[in-house]
């Protein structure tokens, strides 16, 4: 199998090492995150059995443990592990920098690490450990006569953002302790130093609480819910098992099958502990006031009524006027502050819904005693005393940007997700909180991929423009976060994640001036068989070489690339799903007729990538209309729309008609968006054109009464590319579009590579 990946793959460097004794060069150094300086010089140091790590402070001894396992565990040998100077050593200086930095020296003698704290240390390791060869990361190499060695180098790196964060939700669905460790190791590989664990939500209570046995006895289990029933509905229309729930993470009780798991606390020391040992601090979520229905369902004496449901966006929050249940939620952080040795400590705060508190006799009353105007200030009293109550304890306050609705204290951190808040980050460092980005357009890892996604995430820029010196020393780095409504197992979690991690910790890590999109996607193939090593499900990247429609005229070439090494692409014609006995591509197809191909990517182990359906449309030119001539711009309808489909649009009411010079939302269009667009396209000359259509959310864009672009339905930012042959003049182009609250609509040309360029204004005319 491995074989396979480095036949295909003679440019990856980090394979190179298997024929090395040459001086290291350039190709052979796949750090990521990129280092901030790198020298290499003449030859190698070689892992041997019997050396030994050695440690300068007894504080480092869980550092050099740690590197005892990765070297042990790929190698077969024997590593020892003492205080003092070794064959590799292990050091702490105390330097001012941003918590992380290191220096490494490699010389054929000796491996130096010295970091500026602990996890400065762990990210020298981590930077030798991808020095290695990705065989080291197999225990099943264990002995096999492989020559295990780092190239000589010295390197200087420090981190820009303090904070490199990954938030994990266990609460829709759950992991089990193994899998969270497994998650810890691949932080750890890419440099990231806060997990974030959302560890109870409406759909499941995850920690022991003793004090409140039920939250786990009962909160933390279910009869299956929407998402459970969607996830096997899509393992089955997907083919793709890994929608499947583990048969691990169900039970049966009194007949019904539930579904859940929770961490015992003893469980959870020990995660924080391998956190700690990898330089990672845990910060816990308990999500309050909303967010709670697993806690109020079984302690409803906490909740304004004793029937609490769901209303008309989110679930009963808890009752921050009855003096009970605000003792109940402090109760549970209490017992949270002695698990998790971190400061910090999040309190949620998201998506409280406040009808119950309007109605509430013991909630009004709370406002009239606090002369607390609206249900909003409530909720920023509920967190300002949650807030007091954590300072007592030593720690430190993290909510989600919604903390800032209704007054902010001065010392608490937001962590911004609403890319429709946009002004929360500006707002909260201009009072001096500080900020974590982790937004959800961008770095919310539950959204579904495509070829931009990764791509998204590496040229995304967490420090928003036009903060002044002081404010951006208040944005303490960036986060993604995975919510895992549609993410049933471990297995799904990784291919969601995985290789967005390795763009996030460039983002975290490497100054914007020093970011290279072509270097990292190279590094990122580099690192898949490290990955393949590891057992972690990747993302096969994006076939390439197609739009989601194609015209031709007279014969067609089907040309599909992955840059991925050791992918085999199988396909269909008859719209049925690819498995490995389906056709397998070996070489540009040709077509005459109109065709319609699905592909699929396996992975030399037989995991498959995404279908991705494409279209061959054998293509007359279409004629020009003989219209009159026409204005410039494009005509703008603006429906008072709120749903799910563009199709529903144009039978909503009217708000209003605007000119717009291209594709466009027109600036006074706001709130509910159903969005139609009239006009013409003017094609310059005879030609196949590619209409590369962004929105957020759904979109359709028809020309000559042909749909030639489907990017209908709810979702998050998402361009799908369709082509269309057309005569010189002008056709008839309509273009449909909703969301809510102000999203995205973009059309530009694309080339075959997804490139994409605006029209110039002069194609479209009304
Ligand atoms: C969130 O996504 N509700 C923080
Ligand atoms: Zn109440």
């Amino acid at each position: 199998m491995y074989k396979q990946i480095l036949t295909a793959c003679t440019l990856s460097g980090a394979l190179l090492f298997h024929s090395c004794s040459a001086p290291a060069s350039k190709q052979e150094i796949d750090i990521i995150p990129q280092p901030k300086s790198i020298e290499t010089h003449t030859g190698h140091f070689a892992v041997k059995n019997n050396q030994t790590i050695g440690y300068a402070d007894a504080k480092l001894e869980p550092a050099a443990r740690y590197l005892q396992e990765l070297l042990a565990r790929g190698t077969g040998y024997t590593v020892n592990v003492a205080e003092g100077k070794g064959d590799i050593s292990l050091s702490v200086t105390a330097d001012q920098g941003i918590p992380g930095a290191y220096t490494l020296e490699v010389t054929p003698k000796e491996v130096r690490i010295t970091g500026n704290t602990y996890g400065g240390v762990i990210s020298g390791i981590e930077t030798v450990r991808q020095l290695l060869p990705p065989a080291i990361e197999n225990a099943a190499n264990a002995g096999r006569n492989t020559e295990w060695s780092i190239p000589a180098v010295s390197i200087a790196d420090a981190p820009r953002f303090e904070w490199r964060g990954f938030m994990l939700d266990v609460s829709h669905h759950f992991y089990t302790k193994e899998e969270v460790k497994q998650v810890l190791d691949l932080m750890a590989l890419y440099k990231l130093n806060k997990f974030h664990w959302h560890l109870t939500d409406d759909q499941g209570w995850r920690i022991e609480i003793k004090r409140y046995p039920l939250l786990t006895e009962k909160g933390a289990w279910r009869t299956f819910n929407k998402h459970d029933r969607g996830c096997m509905e899509l393992a089955a229309t997907q083919d793709n098992p890994d929608y499947l729930l583990p048969e691990s993470k169900l039970k049966i009780m009194e007949g019904d099958t539930l579904y859940g798991g929770f961490y015992t606390q003893e469980d959870i020391k020990e995660i924080v502990a391998y956190a700690a040992q990898r330089g990672i601090d845990v910060l816990p979520e308990i999500d309050m006031p909303g967010h709670f229905l697993a806690a109020v369902t079984h302690y409803s004496h906490v909740s304004c009524s004793d029937k609490p449901g769901w209303g008309k966006m989110f679930s009963s929050p808890v009752c921050p006027g009855k003096d009970e249940a605000l003792e109940f939620c402090k109760n549970v952080y209490s017992e949270v502050f002695g698990l998790f040795p971190y400061e910090y400590v999040h309190l949620g705060a998201d998506e409280v819904e406040k009808t119950n508190w309007k109605k509430c006799p013991d909630c009004q009353k709370r406002m009239r005693q606090h002369g607390l105007k609206d249900e909003n200030e409530l909720q920023a009293w509920f967190v300002k005393d949650m807030e007091k109550f954590f300072n007592a304890h030593g720690k430190r306050l993290i909510g989600w940007d919604e903390i800032l609705d209704g007054g902010l204290s001065p010392t608490a951190t937001i962590m911004w997700w609403r890319n429709w808040a946009g002004d929360a980050v500006p707002k909260a460092t201009a009072q001096g909180n500080h900020a974590i980005i982790t937004p959800n357009f961008t770095l919310y890892f539950d959204a579904q991929q495509d070829k931009k996604t990764l791509r998204n995430v590496y040229d995304y820029e967490p420090v928003p423009e036009g903060l002044d010196e002081k404010q951006k020393s208040c944005i303490l780095g960036a986060q993604a976060n995975v919510w895992c409504e549609w993410i049933p197992s471990f297995e799904r979690m990784q291919y969601m994640t995985m290789p967005r991690i390795m763009a996030l910790s460039e983002i975290c890590w490497v100054e914007p001036s020093s970011k290279n999109w072509e270097n990292f996607r190279d590094k990122m193939v580099a690192h898949l068989p490290r990955l393949e090593e590891m057992g972690v499900n990747y993302r096969i990247p994006d076939l390439e070489g197609f739009h989601s429609t194609n015209a031709f005229i007279g014969e067609g070439t089907v040309e599909v690339s992955c840059i991925a090494p050791g992918i085999r692409i199988h396909y269909t014609t008859d719209g049925s799903v690819p498995t490995e006995q389906s056709a397998l591509y070996t070489g540009p197809i040709k077509v005459t007729e109109t065709t319609d191909f699905t592909f699929r990517s396996f992975r030399p182990n037989g995991k498959k990538g995404d279908m991705v359906k494409t279209r061959y449309v054998k293509s007359e030119m279409a004629p020009a209309t003989e219209a009159p001539a026409a204005e410039d711009g494009l005509k703008a309808v603006w429906h008072e729309y709120r749903g799910s489909s563009c199709k529903e649009i144009e039978s909503a009411p009217v708000n209003g008609e605007y000119i717009v010079p291209d594709v466009r939302i027109p600036e006074e269009v706001k709130g509910n968006i159903g969005l139609v667009l009239t006009g013409y396209f003017d094609a310059p000359a005879d030609s196949v054109y590619t209409f590369a259509l962004l929105s957020d959310d759904g979109s359709l864009l028809y020309i000559d009464n042909e749909l030639i672009v489907d990017n209908d339905g709810p979702h998050s930012p998402r361009e799908v590319i369709g082509q269309k042959a057309l005569a010189k003049g002008l056709h008839p182009v309509k273009i449909l579009y909703f969301d809510y609250n102000g999203g995205k609509l973009q059309m530009q040309a694309a080339d075959i590579n997804g490139v994409t360029t605006p029209f110039p204004a002069s194609c479209f005319k009304h």
